[in-house]
């Protein structure tokens, strides 16, 4: 086996260097080639991006040069693989550096490149230099053969003489030619997050970013999706998927140059953060994942969604837990007796957790609403007179595990740490401070506070190891941004900070490798692959009204695996019926967050009997492939079906959001089945004391048949639902 492996790695690494007179980087995987060369004058060029070619002999016809110049005659634009500022390439760079003696262009040369075997893939690590200054740049690509996916990032490095200021930093530079472009971005605000808007690019630039930190993903997300002469079909034409894994300000330029090349530059944003980086010292961008699809986004979300579990996601391949949350149940209104109900209930429901959230903490100033108490991480006396031991010890009695909600980057100003630790918080010393829901974000870039953040988690863990759960929040973005600790580098600071939570994480993460986490963001203001190696799922949304979540889920699906994807059966929009608010948050990560003990029997009994079928379909739900059948966007009704890695087990969601009096329907042909087999068809998720409708409930079909006629689960009432199940003989 071992040698096998050899071989194989021998194989790659010959591959990678193409034909001999051009020195050719091949960066593949199964369906992807992206190749640089590098030119006569040592620069590195991109010369090919695209589905991947059958012969390496053709890398001869490729030239450095063919678009007009590049470091030739013309010498006015290139595809250089990673241009520095002031070159010949007048269009946006990559990298832009005001030297130690003023000077800011930035000229690199090709030194070497490697490459070596990583689970997955292959990793080729590319070094260039600066001639005239002390600059290294290492640019690094991951391609996962399997799951058609590139992760890139670089790193810049100087021994100049004294610090350098970094104004440009990007993950990675990548071209296309297309006739046209057409990108979809996604915005987003409080309870509308993921929302698509499609538009054709022209010549010039359109830039995708944020300035918020913290709460990042607030206004806009950190993914897209490009189109390539046609807006970004479903399941035809080709499609790039990418997002960027940073926990702060991103931004994604999109540039048509002179010759209608896209080119595509992911980055953190430079708003506010002109870097200076000391002499000795490594500046690692973040890394930036991208899939391209000859069939449409269907087939880049599923790339994604399987590499995002194998590779990247925490526990990606692992269990997750159903959950009972309070806080859409009593808010800030619990005591210890009340909640010890709650358990009873999580139990008798039948999910695996009670979720604690906001409200337990703060006795000088407890938290009895949103006001005070952040920064003060003891259990208030007066509501929980047991303390945390109380509770998990009631969660044990009740016989379920228990989770607890967290917001441990922030303070109110109404808080004991905020009266100890001043100049422990990003605040203008002499502008009037504004606050975001009551509250200020705590200077992680400073390493006492980063101590202090740890120091939250591992005293909860250690006095309560039975915790195994954690909802950590984030409701505010950085606001009145100066840094005590920084000084005069206040340009440092949103990176600083960033890099600071992620060393909080990691210590976490080194100390309690089991210790499940939701990423929170009042809502879904963080939701980005670097986060997501520490937490193994998010909160989409506030917004569980189950017409807007369809929308919201749908948006998230084309970026993540539905594991990643926290769904909780609320109150919002109690209009719709328990069952079409269970079968919406049932095709993602199910959780529930309402008082159980109002609703009517027969409600009550069909989320129990829908945690039992969740229970059973999870491995499909959350580890299958995804197929989106019917778009939300595009009509009045949404389907999806999942297929298990072994296509034996398919589930089918059917929604009917606002159809049109008596509309027609049509047959949802599934998708991803196994044509060969015979899948029996059962309709689970129904009200007790009923019965299926639908004429194929009990039928058998083949996968042929699902696929080329489908099924009639479609129906013109507002807010139906249908879940099917598929099992092969
Ligand atoms: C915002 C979150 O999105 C909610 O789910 C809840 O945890 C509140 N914060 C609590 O303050």
């Amino acid at each position: 086996m071992k040698k096998l492996l050899l071989l194989f790695v021998c194989t790659l690494l010959s591959l990678s260097i193409g034909a001999a007179d051009k020195q050719s980087i091949r960066i593949n995987t199964d369906n992807i080639d992206l190749i640089l060369q590098v030119s006569p004058k040592n620069r590195l060029y991109q010369v090919y991006l695209g589905e991947k070619l059958n012969s390496t002999a053709d890398f001869d016809h490729f030239n450095w040069n063919i678009y007009a110049g590049s470091d030739g005659a013309y010498g006015i634009r290139g595809r250089e693989a990673y241009p520095g500022s002031g070159g010949e390439d007048m269009f946006e760079p990559a990298l832009a550096i005001t030297h130690a003696d003023g000077n800011q262009t930035t000229y690199l040369y090709y030194k070497k490149s490697t490459q070596k075997a990583v689970p997955g893939g292959t990793e080729t690590i590319i070094e260039l230099a600066d001639d005239k200054y002390a600059v290294q740049v290492t640019l690094h690509y991951v391609a996962y053969m399997k799951e058609n996916v590139i992760k890139t990032w670089s790193e810049i490095k100087h021994n100049e003489k004294s610090s350098i200021i970094l104004w440009r930093y990007a993950s990675g530079m990548f071209y296309f030619n297309s006739s046209k472009y057409f990108l979809t971005n996604y915005h987003s605000d409080w309870a509308r997050e993921g929302q698509p808007a499609v538009q054709q690019l022209q010549f010039g630039k359109k830039i995708v970013d944020t300035k918020l930190g913290t709460r990042a993903a607030e206004q806009s997300e950190p993914f897209f999706e490009i189109g390539f002469d046609q807006p970004a079909q479903e399941n035809q034409g080709r499609v790039m998927l990418g997002t960027i894994g940073w926990t702060g300000n991103f931004s994604f330029t999109f540039e048509i140059d002179n010759v209608n090349c896209l080119r595509v530059i992911p980055a953190i944003n430079s708003y506010a953060s002109n870097y200076k980086l000391k002499a000795g010292e490594n500046f690692k961008t973040p890394e930036f994942i991208f899939t391209l699809s000859e069939n449409g986004t269907g087939q880049a979300s599923r790339n994604l969604q399987n590499w995002a579990r194998r590779y990247q996601l925490w526990n990606g391949e692992g269990n997750r837990m159903t959950l009972l949350n309070n806080w859409e149940n009593t808010a800030f209104d619990f005591t210890q007796e009340t909640l010890a109900l709650l358990m009873k209930d999580a139990k008798e429901l039948g999910v695996d957790m009670f979720l604690l959230d906001d409200g337990w903490f703060g006795n000088k100033y407890p938290r009895k609403d949103d006001r005070a108490g952040l920064g003060d991480w003891e259990p208030t006396r007066t509501k929980l007179p047991g303390g945390i031991p109380a509770l998990t010890k009631a969660t044990e009695t009740a016989g379920v595990k228990f989770g607890l909600w967290i917001e441990p980057e922030m303070v109110n100003p109404k808080s004991e740490l905020y009266e100890k630790h001043k100049n422990w918080v990003i605040e203008l010393p002499n502008r009037e401070t504004y606050y975001y829901r009551h509250q200020l974000v705590l200077d992680l870039s400073n390493p006492e506070v980063q101590d202090y953040v740890f120091s939250i988690v591992d005293r909860l863990m250690t006095e309560n190891p039975s915790i195994v759960y954690f909802k950590w929040d984030c409701n505010s973005p950085i606001t009145n941004i100066y840094s005590p600790y920084q000084k005069a580098n206040q340009g440092n600071l949103y990176i600083e900070y960033v890099r600071g939570l992620y060393k909080v994480l990691d210590r976490i993460q080194a100390k309690y490798p089991k210790l499940e986490m939701m990423l929170c963001s009042g809502g879904g203001g963080r939701c980005d692959y670097q986060a997501l190696k520490y937490y193994g799922e998010f909160w989409p949304s506030d917004d569980t009204d189950p017409y807007e979540r369809l929308y919201i889920q749908y948006s998230m699906s084309k970026f993540f695996p539905s594991k990643a994807l926290a769904a909780h059966v609320t109150n919002w929009n109690r209009r719709t019926s328990i069952k079409f608010r269970t079968d919406v948050a049932s095709m993602c990560k199910l959780g529930f967050d309402l008082d159980l003990k109002t609703m009517k029997p027969e409600d009550y009994k069909f989320t129990q009997d829908a945690v039992t079928n969740w229970n059973r379909l999870k491995n499909v739900i959350l580890d299958g492939e995804l197929y989106r059948l019917i778009s939300p966007y595009e009509t009045h009704h949404m389907a999806v079906n999942y297929v298990s890695q072994d296509k034996k087990k398919a589930v089918l969601f059917a929604y009917d959001l606002h159809p049109r009096y008596s509309e027609p329907q049509q047959a949802v042909r599934l998708q991803g089945l196994d044509a060969n087999r015979t899948y029996t068809v059962k309709e689970i998720n129904l009200m007790p004391n009923t019965t299926s409708a639908l004429h194929c409930n009990g039928q058998r079909y083949t996968g042929d048949y699902l696929m080329k006629v489908g099924l009639m689960v479609l129906s013109a009432y507002e807010s139906a639902s249908r879940v099917l199940e598929l099992t092969a003989e």
